[in-house]
């Protein structure tokens, strides 16, 4: 089996790169930072390639698809991304208009052009990372938040059309809470929670996805928060989403 793993130079993608890899999957790694995909190939046992790209636009996108076109891919993870925190009103245009095209368009590119050749083969497994981010909205995250919403319903609904049409391709969408990576630092922010750490959000997303489930999501606090979101009105969901991001604030200011 062959995988395609992006954001492969850090944190999550790093450790499902990891994963994968230990279970004989071959690998083609891709991210901004080659040095650090370099790294990764060199302690991993299977065969790697190692693609740098820039995600961020759709050329970016459709170059690395077509590099790797002719590869016969039976896994795409889609896992690059950033948040980034503040206010709405207050925080950098062109920053979220980047999260955007990195958050969602890549992943609406890739994950198009990946399953149409899957869906030709009737194998292969997409696995999204999204976020616990995807079940709610986000207050002094709004952007985020709103990217790894578009995630999660996406790949659901993309399950939903391949389960009806009897397909063997299977689609996953990966909902972790707070994971202790870089993503803090990137997106300027402290976790008012404590973060699981990647290694086991890794172990947890691949094993998932081999089993084809639908919708993953690790922890038990996680899957109380959006089993509980059903039972209260949207403005409480709100206003408690605010007090917990705020306290991120607090936790930033320290
Ligand atoms: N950490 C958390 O608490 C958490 C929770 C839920 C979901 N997630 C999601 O998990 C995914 C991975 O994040 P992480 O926590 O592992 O953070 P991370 O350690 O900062 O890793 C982010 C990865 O995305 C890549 N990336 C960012 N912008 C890119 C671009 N324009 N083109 C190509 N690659 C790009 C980075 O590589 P380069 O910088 O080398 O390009 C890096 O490999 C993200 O989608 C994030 O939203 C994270």
């Amino acid at each position: 089996m062959k995988a395609l793993v992006t954001g492969a130079s850090s944190g999550i993608g790093r450790e499902i790169a990891r994963v994968l890899a230990g279970q004989g999957v071959e690998l083609i790694l891709t991210a901004r930072r080659a040095d650090r995909l370099e790294a990764l190939a060199k302690e991993l046992s299977v065969p790697v390639r190692v693609l740098p790209a820039d995600l961020s636009s759709k050329e970016g996108c459709l170059a690395l698809y077509r590099s790797v076109q002719e590869e016969d891919v039976d896994i795409l993870v889609n896992n690059a991304g950033f948040g980034l925190f503040g206010p709405f009103a207050e925080s950098d245009l062109d920053r979220e208009l980047e999260m955007i095209r990195t958050n969602i368009e890549a992943v609406q590119i890739l994950s198009k052009l990946f399953l149409r050749d899957f869906r030709k083969k009737n194998r292969g497994y997409l696995l999204n990372v999204a976020s616990s981010a995807g079940f709610f909205p986000g207050p002094l995250m709004a952007t985020y938040y709103a990217t790894k919403n578009y995630v999660l319903r996406l790949s659901e609904a993309l399950s939903e059309e391949l389960r009806r049409e009897g397909s063997q391709v299977s689609v996953s969408v990966f909902c972790p809470g707070p994971v202790e990576t870089e993503f803090n630092d990137v997106a300027d922010v402290r976790f008012s929670l404590p973060g699981i750490s990647a290694e086991y959000a890794a172990r947890f997303a691949v094993r998932g996805m081999f089993r084809r489930k639908r919708v993953l999501v690790p922890g038990v606090s996680m899957k109380l928060a959006r089993f509980g979101s059903r039972f209260v009105s949207e403005g409480m969901v709100l206003r408690m989403a605010y007090r917990m991001q705020s306290r991120k604030q607090e936790e930033n200011r320290k």
